[in-house]
């Protein structure tokens, strides 16, 4: 979502609103293209990108390189299998944000959404594996294909999230993970992006 450029991550006018900006998508692409020809970027790829939007990419006329990675919400609540479907089938890396249920952060998640550290299913899986849930929730990711990101500023749980290479979940406890599905996005975006044109989350996908 192409907004005003300047020294502001999110530029607001004077009643507090977003300001936007008109480029597109497709032709930052290109300054994208521009900047792994430059040597400047080794891969370049997107973020919360819906299927619509990568296939616009994909169309391109002219397209030079295409997206190496989609960076998106993903975890066993939002588990997207459509997109990572899609991703797939156009050899593009699904890698996983908020993998752990977010940070919980007031700014851009609901306080009141459900946390899926605490999920009784995740909860029950984590106790068969002798492992937290939320390695419960990260090995779930490795194993359908998904680069995972595990943030933490917490030296013990970092250590903890590198246990991920040494279990393995069955296709049963894969099953019951994906039936966590609810499609429940923690990062919607709305109250900062209203009505942005390029706003990723309305199409199903
Ligand atoms: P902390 O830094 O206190 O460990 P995100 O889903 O946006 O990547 O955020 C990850 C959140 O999950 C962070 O708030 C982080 O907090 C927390 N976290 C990271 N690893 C673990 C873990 N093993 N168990 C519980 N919480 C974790």
């Amino acid at each position: 979502m192409a907004l005003k450029p300047g020294e502001n991550l999110i530029p607001k006018d004077e009643n507090g609103k977003v300001i936007s900006d008109s480029v597109d998508l497709c032709t930052t692409w290109e300054a994208m293209e521009k900047c792994k020809d430059a040597g400047l970027a080794k891969s370049i790829g997107v973020s919360n990108f819906n299927r619509r939007q990568l296939e616009m990419i994909l169309n391109k006329p002219g397209l030079k390189y295409k997206p190496v990675c989609n960076q998106v919400e993903c975890h066993p609540y939002l588990n997207q299998s459509k997109l990572l479907d899609f991703c797939k089938s156009k050899d593009i890396v699904l890698v996983a944000y908020s993998a752990l249920g977010s940070q919980r952060d007031k700014r851009w998640v609901d306080p009141n959404s459900p946390v899926l550290l605490e999920d009784p299913v995740l909860c029950a899986v984590a106790k068969k594996h002798k492992r937290t849930p939320a390695l419960i929730a990260l090995r779930y990711q490795l194993q359908r294909g998904v680069v995972v990101l595990a943030k933490s500023y917490n030296e013990q749980r970092i250590r903890q999230n590198l246990q991920v290479f040494e279990f393995q979940l069955t296709s049963e406890d894969m099953k019951v993970l994906d039936g966590l599905n609810s499609n429940f996005r923690y990062n919607i975006f709305t109250d900062l992006f209203p009505g942005h044109p390029n706003y990723p989350f309305s199409d199903e996908y």
